[in-house]
């Protein structure tokens, strides 16, 4: 069984997966409008993985007989700069994602839930991936600068994410 508060964080991570997949899609919804299909569909990707992210937690709840309450998702930014501005934001999201993962674990860990802290373990991980992947995106956008052509090649490439 879940504590009341183990449950509660992980309801509260919840929501912050969907608010990530749904900043996403909004982040996806400009690059559409730019005419950016490469960067969109690597957002859509991303809004994917986010909602798979929040699921894992939602299949994890139930398992351990839990109750999954969802919670209120804010509306996310509709106005967006340009795409260095985009991947900047990405990145201090996904750190800010990290942190709320960090945080669940601290609850976790003083409810001595082992089951919970390992099952945290692969959220971890995969914000490992997610900073690194951003970083190298933003340092790429760094390079190109206002290079027109070099952003329609990176483009292509940010399209080709399965
Ligand atoms: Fe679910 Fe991008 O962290």
């Amino acid at each position: 069984m879940l504590s009341k508060a183990v449950e509660g964080a992980i309801n509260e991570q919840i929501k912050n997966e969907l608010y990530s997949g749904y900043l996403y899609l909004s982040m996806a919804a400009h690059f559409e409008s730019v005419n950016l299909p490469g960067f969109a569909a690597w957002m859509r990707v991303q809004h994917q993985e986010e909602t798979a992210h929040a699921m894992k937690l939602f299949d994890y709840v139930n398992d351990r007989g839990g109750r999954v309450i969802l919670q209120a998702i804010e509306q996310p930014p509709s106005d967006f700069q340009s795409p260095l501005s985009i991947f900047e934001q990405v990145l201090a999201h996904e750190q800010q994602v990290t942190a709320t993962i960090n945080g669940l674990y601290e609850v976790a860990s003083s409810e001595k839930d082992y089951t919970t802290l390992n099952a945290l373990q692969w959220f971890l991980a995969e914000q490992v991936e997610e900073e690194k992947n951003a970083t190298l995106v933003l340092a790429q956008l760094k390079m190109i600068g206002e290079h027109s052509t070099a952003l329609v090649m990176v483009d292509r490439h940010m399209g080709k994410r399965e």
